[in-house]
């Protein structure tokens, strides 16, 4: 249940109205909604600490974040902050690297996403409260309700040590990778047989909330580890690079029904117009992209 609840609760209690609301105000699956921007490259490769520059390539959602001799810094002083950074971009499946750091502090949570408009989900969530394991999720179409979503994965001090935490997302298999070692494979069928598996344009956000803040509900504190100290404040989280392939650059990506499956996702402006649905049976990992670029149809 967490993810979704969580995000409402944090708007709710902590956020500026901004965060989230273009991933709600117009959700694909109800209404006729703009294309997502794309982008027609397919990699991209942002170093905060080589470049303080790199940063404005980011739009901040929330918050003010800054740029250190580590990478960049997303702080919580005090109560009601959340910052948090997006690409301006949508990608249609990909891979996403990040190194970062995550925040100490109970009640803490440094978190990356990935998001789409009709709230298919993908997220790492490192725990302030907890210096052993983090937590893995993932939503398909907000639905909270569906089984075995979350996971606890080992990682060492993430709150001290910089790690790579990486998404490798096909239409096929989503793996949640630490430093090169995959951790955690959802297969398409694996989430309730493909109905609740991300499938569609994402941006890639990545911040930093409170779900320890004591407005938030027990249940959701409880979750975080306890309640938060801002009196500790400030809480930190850096993140140094970011990597992202794009597996189908293209201009726009366009819901073409209200289903919500990604072969509906038309692309302008790219190498191809749709993916075909056996792009999910092709199996995981990198093999699968080169499966599904095979399989791949230009209408
Ligand atoms: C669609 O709109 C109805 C009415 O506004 C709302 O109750 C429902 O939750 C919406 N569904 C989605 C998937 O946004
Ligand atoms: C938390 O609750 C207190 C007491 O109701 C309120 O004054 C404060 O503004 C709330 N904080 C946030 C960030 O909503
Ligand atoms: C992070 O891990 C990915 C996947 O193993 C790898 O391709 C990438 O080069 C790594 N990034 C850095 C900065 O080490
Ligand atoms: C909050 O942190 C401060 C500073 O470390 C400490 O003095 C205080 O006792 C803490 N409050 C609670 C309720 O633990």
């Amino acid at each position: 249940m967490l993810r979704l609840f969580l995000h409402t609760a944090a708007l709710l209690s902590a956020l500026p109205a901004t965060l989230g609301q273009t991933s709600t105000d117009c959700n694909p699956l109800n209404k006729t909604c703009p294309s997502d921007t794309g982008s027609t490259q397919s990699t991209f490769h942002y170093d905060f600490v080589q470049s303080s520059d790199t940063l404005s390539e980011w739009s901040t959602l929330s918050g003010s974040p800054t740029v250190g001799d580590e990478g960049v810094e997303l702080t919580i002083n005090e109560e009601g902050q959340a910052p948090t950074i997006a690409t301006s971009f949508y990608i249609f499946f990909g891979e996403i690297s990040v190194v970062m750091k995550a925040s100490a502090g109970t009640g803490i949570i440094s978190s990356i996403v990935l998001e789409s408009d009709d709230l298919d989900e993908v997220d790492w969530e490192i725990l302030g409260s907890y210096t052993t394991e983090l937590q893995t999720d993932y939503f398909g179409k907000g639905d909270s309700s569906t089984s075995n979503r979350w996971t606890w994965e080992p990682v060492d001090d993430p709150q001290s040590t910089f790690h790579n935490y990486t998404l490798t997302w096909t239409p096929a298999a989503l793996t949640w990778s630490i430093d090169g070692t995959a951790q955690r494979t959802l297969t398409y069928s694996d989430a309730a047989d493909g109905t609740r598996y991300p499938q569609t344009p994402v941006r890639v956000k990545i911040g930093i909330w409170a779900g320890g803040d004591p407005n938030n509900s027990a249940g959701t504190i409880s979750w975080a580890g306890g309640e938060t100290n801002y009196s500790q404040a400030p809480f930190t989280m850096i993140v140094q690079s970011v990597d992202i392939a794009s597996y189908y650059p293209a201009e726009t990506y366009t819901y073409s029904d209200k289903t919500g499956d990604f072969e509906s996702i038309v692309m302008e402006g790219g190498s191809v117009t749709r993916l075909s649905a056996s792009a999910a049976d092709s199996g995981s990992g990198s093999t699968a992209t080169a499966g599904c670029t095979q399989k791949v149809f230009a209408s």
